[in-house]
């Protein structure tokens, strides 16, 4: 134990479930319920949730559970994890892209986040949903397109979420953790049924499970597809190095990241079924993009009998899964920097939560009076940020913590840390860390910068 330990001991989880549930809220988040129907829509439906399944299982689990294994195994950030495990050596550019990608994704995360928070205070005090045929399209754009209100409410969610990582793993991000999950799972289930009701169901359900295969024959829809398992599971940032940090030597790894990755999936198809049936039955185009929750949602809940009040606790569940995420990004670079600068967590918590928050203005502004600046090609400031971080930066990390693991880590040490059960699952484990996950994500990487 070196002085700085033995000064600040670390966190640590309460319990299992606390872990995993904590690991599912980083998991579960806007992800799942914003950004993967508008994904889904955008690249064909069936075809894509085949890829997107295929990759959790071939690459999303063994990544999950090599930085889970890197983090127990160090019990530090992402950064000086990898300056423990191979001291000296490049490895630890995957930490820093780590750090600098969890940051930036925070910055637009937060914004669409603090448009959840919007749509309460709306649906509670401004009148939203009250007068019939309110066109939610329009009022979307005006709202997002505006110069203060959206910074207001992306600042009022970083309070937040600064909140809950400044009480730190135990008292904070587990407690949080605990009452959100379920909460969730029950609301998402229930208005998926109900969606399962509407008119559109089948065409809906035709669009998620049947797939159109001639797109595949589009190599953006594979790019896609992994950009999203890794966004969806919190990978290739370390993330969940930093959560596996806080774990005791017992935490059987290999379940855990079964369960958790499963999880995270159902809870993307859910929000599949909720939001296509009533895409088809609304007319709404599937494609049609960031606005898709916060337009076709406000669309069934016109047809409740207290929609309102649904609405409110859909647009709530909905700020607290982005929050349970959130905090998990936010923690990457508070680890980091309480360990790199020795400050507390408390002033390093509010620190860098007002850094992420000016930084996530642009973003903002670019949906309004910054929408002419384009940055990359034809994408905005916003678009472009989610585009580096999420389509090129998660797989590169990925690919470097699945390296790493695979081949730059002692093969012994790796095995025994993650005690598998079986040689077979372990040899089967380091098959994919060591070939089929560097491979597939080069190709991608590849294609996305245009190369192949
Ligand atoms: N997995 C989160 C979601 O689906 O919304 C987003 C996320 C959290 C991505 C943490 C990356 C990360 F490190």
């Amino acid at each position: 134990m070196d002085s700085l330990e033995k000064q600040t001991k670390r966190d640590q989880w309460g319990s299992r479930t606390g872990f995993i549930l904590a690991a599912m809220g980083s998991a579960v988040g806007l992800g799942n319920i914003w950004k993967f129907p508008y994904v889904a829509g955008a690249n064909g439906g069936g075809a894509f949730l085949f890829l997107y399944i295929l990759f959790v299982l071939l690459i999303g689990i063994p990544v999950m559970l090599a930085e889970f294994s890197i983090g127990r195994n160090t019990q530090r950030d992402v950064v000086h994890a990898f300056q423990k495990l191979a001291p000296k050596s490049p490895w630890v550019l995957a930490g820093i892209l780590g750090v600098v990608a969890t940051f930036f994704i925070l910055s637009f995360y937060s914004v669409v986040a603090g448009w959840t928070l919007n749509y309460i205070a709306q649906y509670t005090v401004g009148g939203l949903g009250q007068a019939a045929n309110t066109n939610y399209g329009e009022y979307f754009s005006q709202f997002i397109s505006h110069p203060l209100m959206p910074i207001f409410w992306q600042t009022m969610f970083m309070i937040l979420t600064v909140l809950f990582v400044y009480k730190g793993i135990k008292n904070g991000i587990e407690k949080l953790n605990k009452v959100l999950m379920p909460t969730l799972a029950v609301l998402i289930v229930g208005l998926a049924i109900y969606s399962l009701n509407l008119d559109g169901a089948m065409d809906g359900l035709k669009f998620l499970f049947q797939p159109d295969w001639s797109v595949l024959k589009d190599p953006s829809v594979y790019l896609a597809a992994l950009g999203q398992a890794f966004f969806s599971l919190s990978l290739g940032l370390g993330a969940l190095i930093t959560y596996g940090s806080y774990l005791s030597k017992e935490e059987k790894l290999p379940s855990a990241s079964l369960t958790i990755a499963s999880l995270d999936t159902v809870f993307a198809i859910i929000a599949g079924l909720l939001i296509f049936p009533a895409v088809f039955t609304f007319n709404i185009e599937p494609g049609a993009g960031p606005g898709l929750v916060f337009i076709t949602l406000p669309d069934i809940f016109g047809n409740f009998a207290y929609g309102q009040f649904v609405a409110i606790t859909f647009f709530f569940l909905l700020a607290a899964a982005a929050l349970s995420s959130a905090v998990s990004l936010l923690e990457v670079t508070v680890a980091f920097v309480i360990r790199q600068l020795k400050w507390t967590r408390e002033k390093t918590a509010i620190f860098v939560g007002v850094l992420v928050t000016l930084v996530g203005i642009p973003s903002s502004l670019s949906l309004g009076i910054w929408s002419e600046i384009k940055l990359l090609g034809n994408l905005n400031i916003m678009d472009s940020i989610d585009y580096v971080a999420s389509n090129i930066f998660l797989p590169l990390g990925g690919l470097l913590i699945s390296m790493f693991v695979g081949w730059g880590w002692n093969k012994r040490d790796v095995l025994s840390e993650v005690n598998f059960q079986t040689n077979s699952l372990g040899t089967l484990w380091l098959i994919s860390l060591r070939y089929i996950t560097p491979i597939a994500i080069f190709c991608v990487l590849l294609y996305s910068l245009g190369i192949i």
